[in-house]
């Protein structure tokens, strides 16, 4: 995820924002830059690839005396990761930088385009600076004009703004992206997170959305609610948490809702990745993936047939590339992949190129091999994910599929205008039941410490809930290293449920809205062989001997998220009981590149 840095006062401004950007190097980004403004003149430097490329490209430029300066580290959401599209964004006398994404650039970049403004990149940002300049126009109050940029923004978003007719402070605004202020003896302190403004600034505001105005030397006072900074650097880059999978796990609700920006509408979803075409004479759809990503595309295929009715089959990368796999013109091979690195995905993905079908990846990282070796790419733009234990990554992964599959059904019209506008409606509704309630948290914490025994796991759950037992499974077995598995639970009876005894641990996935009557009486016939029973459900369960009791949804998507929370948070608070490494778990890696 992109990375903000932001400085006013004496300080040299150059090492000073390098030092800044260096400590959110493990956000992830692929190019970067830096503005600074000081004896009104601009210098903007930017460059792709690693920090060290920049500090290149301005080895000779140093600052003197007062000034501000802005820097970026920018993980591609809109446009390749060119220098062209890196940060600061400079029109004729301003500056920019963002985090987030404006989901109505396009419109504004037609309106400055039909004023015969020239924009050289590809990114959504571009527009927040020559909308600025333009709204000079017709105003000399700078505050005025910055305001009214800011107000024609729809979307989330960290900026911040220099401007020569400005130049002894910065413009910042906050919505939906996090963004901090701090001050310290030399100045004032801008960033995404507080890391880079530990050693610098004493105090900080952790801005809150809606924030809008103008920084100078003198204004720190007037934020409200400034605090004391914490001076520990890691639990600063775990933003306090213990772990960074438990960070993850709490952002979820964030990220997806970056996921889902600028793709949908009050009337569709739409993918500007994709051609209007592409799906033209696509009958049948085939996922490749691994691990947590392969879950992420079985429960996908559900979807697919039943929102899109289109034929879905899924398969193991690791699998597919010695199947000889026999496969169709009219098919459209789909890749999903965190990384992007996967060896066995990957090679995949180059064997079907081979026999010339259309791919499209579903990725995090932009320009990784995956991204490069695919025709068209959808980024689940999760941001960088460091436990090894994917979270965030596979919650997004979910969305960009569901979105796919509604894309894909209005597309060849087998959802209704009113379906489809229900599902859009369900999916933001999935996005709050992803967010951690404490309450739950503390719930799960208590009852892990009587699952660290036994002799193995089952995860069960029927339809789209048995991809998502498998994903709780693997959780629980990457970081606890106990023995778990998931099964659909139907199929139980047809060997699995031998092992059924009191030291057998069932972690049943009771969706209210999905199939429950039948998830229950699995459940009953392992109760009966005297299983313990851990049921996750908003209904009440009289052979459970635990119960993590879910919010009251009206439908299963809502569920499935939610259930996916409680896992993750279920494997984490059983792996920190059993005493280990959480963010990286014995024999794994976070990205597998090797076959
Ligand atoms: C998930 O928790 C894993 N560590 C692992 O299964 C992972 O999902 C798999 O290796 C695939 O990785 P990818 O998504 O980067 O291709």
């Amino acid at each position: 995820m992109c990375g903000i840095v932001g400085y006013i006062g004496t300080r040299e401004k150059k090492s000073l924002l390098l030092h800044g950007l260096k400590e959110l190097e493990y956000r992830g980004y692929d190019s970067a830059g830096l503005a600074v403004l000081e004896q009104e003149e601009l210098h903007v430097f930017r460059a792709t690839g690693k920090l060290k490329n920049l500090e290149h490209a301005c080895k000779d430029f140093v600052s003197e005396g007062f000034g501000v300066a802005i820097g970026h580290t920018r993980w591609a959401t809109h446009g390749k990761p060119t220098e062209i599209n890196a940060h600061p964004h400079t029109a004729t006398f301003s500056s920019v930088i963002h985090n987030g994404i404006i989901e109505n650039y396009q419109e504004i970049k037609q309106n400055l385009m039909d004023k015969n403004v020239v924009f050289c990149s590809q990114t959504d940002t571009e527009v927040i600076v020559h909308l600025f300049e333009e709204n000079l126009k017709e105003t000399s109050h700078t505050l005025e004009a910055f305001k009214k940029t800011i107000h024609s923004l729809k979307g989330a978003y960290a900026i911040l703004l220099i401007t020569q007719e400005a130049p002894k402070g910065i413009y910042y605004a906050k919505q939906g992206s996090p963004l901090v202020i701090g001050q310290g003896p030399d100045g004032i302190y801008f960033s995404s997170s507080d890391a880079p403004l530990i050693g610098y600034a004493t105090h900080v505001c952790y801005l809150e959305d809606g924030a809008i105005g103008f920084m100078d030397n003198d204004s720190f006072s007037s934020l409200s609610d400034i605090k004391t900074l914490n001076s520990n650097r890691l639990y600063a880059q775990k933003e306090g948490f213990r772990y960074f999978m438990e960070k993850e796990i709490y952002e979820q609700h964030k990220v997806l809702l970056e996921t889902m920006m600028g793709r949908m509408d009050e009337e569709e979803v739409y993918f500007e990745e994709i051609n209007d075409d592409f799906f033209t004479d696509i009958q049948r759809i085939t996922i490749c993936a691994c691990g947590t990503s392969y879950h992420a595309a079985l429960s996908a295929s559900y979807l697919f047939e039943r929102i899109a009715k289109i034929k879905c089959n899924v398969a193991i990368a690791s699998e597919w590339r010695y199947k000889e796999p026999i496969v169709e013109h009219d098919e459209l091979f789909i890749v999903v992949s965190q990384s992007g690195e996967t060896a066995d995905t990957l090679e995949a993905l180059k064997n079907i190129k081979t026999q010339g079908l259309k791919t499209l990846a579903i990725c995090n990282v932009d320009n990784s091999s995956i991204v490069r070796e695919a025709d068209t790419t959808l980024l689940t733009r999760a941001g960088i994910e460091k436990g090894v234990a994917s979270t965030k990554a596979f919650a997004t992964q979910m969305m960009v599929l569901w979105m796919l599959a509604l894309y894909i059904g209005q597309k060849k019209e087998t959802i209704s205008k009113e379906e489809s506008k229900k599902e859009r409606a369900i999916m933001l509704r999935a996005i709050e039941a992803a967010k951690v309630l404490p309450q739950t948290h503390e719930k799960i914490r208590r009852l892990s410490k009587r699952y660290l025994h036994g002799h193995g796991f089952f995860f069960i759950g029927r339809d789209i809930f048995y991809p998502l037992a498998l994903e709780g499974a693997l959780k629980l077995k990457e970081i606890s290293y106990l023995h778990a598995e998931g099964y659909p639970s139907g199929d139980m009876k047809h060997g699995p449920i031998a092992l059924a005894d009191s030291n057998l641990f069932t972690i049943a996935l009771m969706p209210r809205n999905l199939l429950y009557d039948k998830v229950k009486s699995n459940v009953e016939e392992l109760a009966a062989r005297d299983a313990t029973i851990c049921a996750i459900s908003s209904l009440e369960l009289e052979v459970a001997d635990d119960i993590i009791i879910l919010k009251e949804h009206s439908s299963y998507m809502e569920e499935f998220f939610e259930m996916m929370v409680v896992l993750q948070l279920f494997a984490l608070e059983v792996s920190i009981r059993l005493g280990n490494d959480v963010d990286m778990p014995r024999n794994l890696a976070k990205s597998v590149t090797v076959e």
